[in-house]
């Protein structure tokens, strides 16, 4: 491995597995340095294709996605960096198909618990090719001021406070990522900071050792200094160790290894990582200090001692002139997100919509401020929650009642009305629920089931001016408006309309007050004497006797009256017991799988 720098201010970066978080974080390092392109050029995700959106400082990108290793890689030839976010079981096989493709130099796999014997052939394969690999089981690396990977390092606080938006003087390399993320605290505090940072992962068979990214920081004129973090467990500390002896580096090397407590312990300890565990005693960290120490490291006689000997180290370099300390930036400024700046009370925005009936916030749905389980626990049926959610009050139940008759007989009428007719030539013409329903529902207007709020307008305008009935009737005719509500094509003086009576009944027996629909009856009795068809049909009815409900209740003031019959709510009422006979309707001709409906060529006349 050896030679330099793996990274650059415009390094490029392919990203496998969509993850937001990490890839955002990426974006923003990018930004907070000054970058001018982002690092993360393009995403891998099997089987998706397209963009995401993500932010590039205040500017929002779109990244291409690409469902295969090889499409984003000819996608983007000059990405030479694969970050693998895959799970521990795909992760050595699309690890291995990223070291593959000759535009990819460095491969970093963040899964813990990758087989080791999979991980010795990425390791191979990696070395006859001269490739670069990062982890298992780590958290990545970061080149200060220029490239991160993943969630290296943490939160953007976390980078500021550690200066990582510019490069310092130091290289550094661990095992454990949470570790370096100490670290990158410590080194900032007495030193100018971080040149590179590399955490190798915590697996007994790391892609890289402590000693490859020693050597290679060796070679880079930048880094002046090294900072080693090993832990008990493995020899990979030896290799360095060797390097040492053979005076392969000429830089001076703080290490220390961790892990020296396990000798308190009687049995073999095994920590966090898989290759975290005391073995024999060339494996305990006091053994491994030692021979750093034997081979010319600075090896503190503690971890608390550490920090200390990072210093001095750093200050002796100062002394001897082998370090300028960098000059400080101010890095770039990085927008809030709107949900933290607003959950932090920095920011505030406008909501877009008013809602008044219906609230999702808190464990369940309420409806007008009434729980959902407690509409079911106490056996109320739909006229109640209709009630609830378009009156926004509980109606008495022979209100709720009324609702539930209306519903039912307005449910279906046969095939022969303009609404199921439509549904019925949409459904056969092999069209979905969806369309079927809504092609019936688009009839529903003044000449079909959409008269109930005209009717509810038109008597109790005529109504409550003291109109005689026969002064409305030929009032309307003057104007030349059909009376919403009155007049039936099927149903006449002598064979009225079954639903039409039953609703009358209903309503004479249960509400305190039936002025209204009294009034629409004396008004079809008017226009019965004109001709037989001119029946009170079901809108009128429905239209007046909802009056009567709304006025005989005494839950309605005056104003709120008139806003529902000028808002027009009552031709809800048909829309919504209609649409349960339309499905129905749709359901049926599915079933009965004939074929696609044939025009009735015979019942066009055409004209000149
Ligand atoms: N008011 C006054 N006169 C009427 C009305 C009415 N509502 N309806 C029909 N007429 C008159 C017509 O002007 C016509 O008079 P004319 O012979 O002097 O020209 C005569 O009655 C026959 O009219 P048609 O259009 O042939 O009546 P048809 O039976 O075809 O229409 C319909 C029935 C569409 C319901 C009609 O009465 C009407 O438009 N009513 C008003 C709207 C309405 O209530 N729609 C809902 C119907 S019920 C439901 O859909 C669930
Ligand atoms: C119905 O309920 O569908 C009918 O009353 C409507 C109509 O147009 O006859």
């Amino acid at each position: 491995m050896a030679t330099g720098q793996l990274f650059s201010k415009t390094t490029q970066a392919l990203f496998y597995n969509y993850k937001q978080l990490p890839i955002q974080r990426m974006l923003d390092f990018d930004f907070l340095c000054g970058r001018e392109t982002p690092s993360v050029v393009g995403i891998i995700n099997p089987g998706s294709e397209g963009f995401q959106k993500l932010f590039f400082g205040q500017e929002e990108i779109a990244i291409p996605v690409h469902s295969t290793i090889e499409a984003a890689c000819a996608a983007h030839p000059t990405a030479d960096v694969f970050i693998n976010f895959a799970s521990f079981r795909s992760a050595a096989a699309s690890s291995m198909a990223g070291l593959k493709q000759p535009t990819i130099r460095v491969v970093a796999i963040i899964a813990e618990g990758v087989p080791e014997s999979d991980t010795k052939q990425l390791i191979g394969y990696a070395k006859e090719n001269n490739k670069v690999v990062i982890g298992p089981a780590t958290v990545g690396g970061i080149q200060a001021g220029a490239f991160k990977i993943g969630d290296t390092a943490g939160t953007i606080d976390n980078i500021i406070h550690c200066k990582l938006y510019r490069p310092g003087s130091v290289g550094f390399v661990s095992k454990s990522g949470g570790m370096s993320n100490e670290l990158y605290n410590t080194i900032a505090r007495v030193t100018d900071g971080i040149y590179e940072g590399i955490a190798i992962g915590g697996d007994v068979f790391p892609g890289s050792s402590l000693s490859d990214h020693v050597l290679r920081f060796n070679n880079i004129p930048q880094v002046k200094m090294i900072v080693v973090l090993g832990e008990l467990g493995g020899r990979d500390e030896y290799s360095l160790v060797e390097a040492l002896k053979q005076g392969k580096i000429s830089k001076p090397v703080v290490a220390w290894v961790s892990g020296t407590c396990a000798r308190l312990f009687k049995s073999e300890v095994q920590f966090g990582h898989a290759g975290a565990k005391s073995g024999d005693e060339m494996e305990s960290a006091q053994a491994k200090n030692q021979a750093l120490r034997e081979a010319g490291a600075v090896v503190p006689t503690s971890y608390e001692a550490f920090e200390g000997a990072i210093k001095e180290t750093f200050e002796k370099l100062i002394e001897e002139g082998k370090i300028t300390p960098v000059k400080e930036v101010i890095p770039s400024q990085i927008p809030e997100d709107l949900n933290t700046a607003i959950k932090s009370g920095k920011a505030r925005a406008p909501t877009h919509i008013i809602t008044t009936i219906s609230d999702d916030r808190g464990e369940e749905p309420t409806y007008a401020g009434v729980p959902m389980s407690s509409i079911v626990e106490q056996g109320l049926g739909v006229g109640d929650v209709i009630s609830l959610l378009w009156f926004k009050r509980s109606l008495p139940h022979y209100c709720t009642r009324f609702i539930e008759i209306c519903i039912m007989s307005c449910a279906d009428h046969g095939p022969r009305v303009s609404g199921a007719h439509n549904t019925i030539v949409t459904a056969r013409a092999g069209k979905d629920l969806v369309s079927s329903l809504v092609s019936g529902l688009l009839t529903i207007g003044p000449r079909f089931g959409g008269a109930i709020d005209g009717a509810a307008r038109y008597f109790k305008d005529a109504h409550d001016k003291g109109l005689r009935p026969y002064e409305f009737v030929e009032s309307m005719k003057k104007k030349g408006i059909r009376i919403p509500g009155i007049g039936h094509k099927k149903y006449r003086g002598d064979s009225r309309d079954k639903r039409v009576e039953l609703l009358q009944r209903f309503a004479r027996s249960n509400f305190p007050s039936v002025k209204y629909v009294e009034y629409a009856v004396e008004v079809e009795s008017y226009t019965l004497s004109k001709a037989n068809n001119l029946v009170l049909n079901i809108d009128g009815a429905i239209g007046s006797l909802f009056l009567d409900l709304l006025a005989g209740s005494g839950m309605f003031t005056k104003q709120e009256i008139d806003e529902i019959v000028g808002i027009g709510y009552l031709n809800g009422l048909f829309v919504l017991a209609r649409s349960i006979g339309l499905i129905g309707h749709t359901f049926d001709q599915k079933r009965l799988k004939q074929p696609l409906y044939l025009h009735p060529w015979e019942d066009v006349l055409y004209t000149k």
